[in-house]
């Protein structure tokens, strides 16, 4: 086990290992958390609480979770001088299964983003956002139940890789000029700013598999894959393109593909690979979301489509996430850290909770991952609410984030 500075490894825990991708979790893991800064510590101790009780009421004492705290955002940057110390990320690596709350993006620290860092340095290539309604959260649309939808977005590639150079700047007037003379590009403007867009097929591919593993894993289907390939052939054209090709190629068995049926529909069980832009694909998740159940899709599209999904089922607060690489994965809060609210003891942490219960399915603890679900249930369907979802619902007992991981905990049954 590697040496830890600035944390502890519970003595009693052992760690998660994983062979051909395939975890073995033991009765006791180690799974380290980032608690997360401004109201990082309200909804990660909410969390854990809840986590811990049904983790002991599906398996009594066969089974818990040892939590080793590692340090990222504020908190390492106050106890250890760096914002993102190398140790963490070792941990995550080493522990293979973590779980973290939400980081404040330091100001001028050099540091685009500590979230991104992550999972960069991890290389947790598929961000995994599922988004279904809870019974009773509000939400503006008038059935939101028929949208359960999982989207996987690519995480290391596309526009979010960051490589562009500002207006005005040599590096930029310098590939104006490159593509202006040596591949005849006459319509960049001079004083343009220039990003790069690139897609490879590997990053795409493995992202894919990610994908397809999952949707049959679960029995989801269609695999939708979207992307704006009537206009950027290359790149999000190329994406569905390899996409299709390495669903034939790994999973030729199991998958069938929209252009190989003649009615559109699988019925033999195998799992539907179909495509749609990008444009199309919000409309559809509005008009048709019973049609959608999982997309695969680049980092750009899948930004926009998470968060616009999100809101059709109640909002950020609610929405949770996975960050996931061959054999490391990441839970996260997908909310930021709302620093006006920060140790007031009253947001929202349904959206931490949540990630939970994926990073329990995850671990193959399916058992405790339903109290969780039920007991979440039961506190939103009882109207015991954290002031976000109470001042949207009629007759609601507005409780602190700690009262509602405590009803959680409630309506968890045993
Ligand atoms: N994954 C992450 O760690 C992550 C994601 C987004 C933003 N951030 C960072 O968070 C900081 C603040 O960002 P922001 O203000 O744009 O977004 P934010 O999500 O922190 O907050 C926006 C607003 O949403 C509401 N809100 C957020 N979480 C809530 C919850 N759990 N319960 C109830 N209401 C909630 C609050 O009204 C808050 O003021 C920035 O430093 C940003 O970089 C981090």
């Amino acid at each position: 086990m590697a040496a830890y500075k600035h944390s502890t490894v519970p003595a009693n825990g052992e760690k998660i290992t994983s062979e051909e991708g395939k975890l073995r979790v033991p009765g006791r893991p180690i799974v380290p958390f980032i608690e997360g800064d401004g109201i990082g510590s309200d909804i990660w101790r909410a969390t854990q609480a809840v986590v811990d009780a049904a983790v002991k009421r599906a398996y009594g004492s066969e089974r818990a979770i040892a939590w080793m705290e590692v340090l990222a955002g504020e908190k390492a940057k106050e106890r250890a001088g760096e914002w993102l110390p190398r140790e963490t990320l070792d941990a995550m690596s080493e522990f293979k299964v973590s779980i973290k709350g939400p980081l404040t993006t330091p100001v001028g620290g050099g540091i685009r983003s500590l979230n991104v860092a992550i999972r960069q340095e991890l290389d947790l290539y598929s961000c995994i956002r599922p988004v279904r309604w809870i019974k009773g959260v509000p939400s503006p649309m008038k059935e939101p139940d028929k949208l359960d939808i999982v989207i996987f977005r690519e995480n290391t590639e596309d526009v979010y890789t960051g490589i562009e150079w500002a207006s005005g700047s040599k590096e930029a007037e310098q590939l104006r000029l490159f593509l202006l003379n040596e591949f005849g590009v006459k319509n960049i403007r001079e004083g343009s700013g220039i990003g790069i867009k690139a897609i490879s097929p590997f990053g795409t591919k493995r992202h894919v598999v990610k994908a397809i593993q999952y949707a049959l894993a679960r029995k989801r289907t269609p695999l939708t894959l979207v992307h704006k390939g009537n206009i950027m052939k290359f790149t999000e054209g190329a994406f569905r393109d390899w996409g299709y090709e390495i669903a034939k190629e790994r999973f030729r068995d199991q998958i069938v593909t929209e252009a190989e049926l003649s009615d559109g529909r699988t019925k033999d069980g195998r799992l539907l690979v179909n495509d749609r832009i990008a444009d199309s694909i919000f409309q559809q998740v509005l008009l048709r979301p019973a049609e959608y159940s999982m997309v695969a899709t680049p980092n750009l599209n899948g930004d926009y489509l998470s968060d616009a999904c999100a809101a059709q089922v109640g909002g950020l607060g609610m929405a949770p996430g996975a960050n996931v690489g061959d054999d490391v994965a990441n839970f996260e809060a997908t909310h930021g850290t709302a620093p006006k609210y920060a140790n007031k003891d009253v947001v929202n942490p349904g959206s931490l909770i949540l990630s939970a219960v994926m990073m329990l399915e995850h671990m193959g603890w399916q058992e405790a991952a339903d109290r969780v679900v039920k007991g979440l249930e039961g506190a939103v369907g009882a109207k015991q609410v954290t002031y976000d979802l109470e001042r949207q619902m009629e007759g609601a007992r507005k409780v602190s984030t700690s009262g509602f991981g405590e009803a959680v905990v409630a309506h968890m049954g045993q």
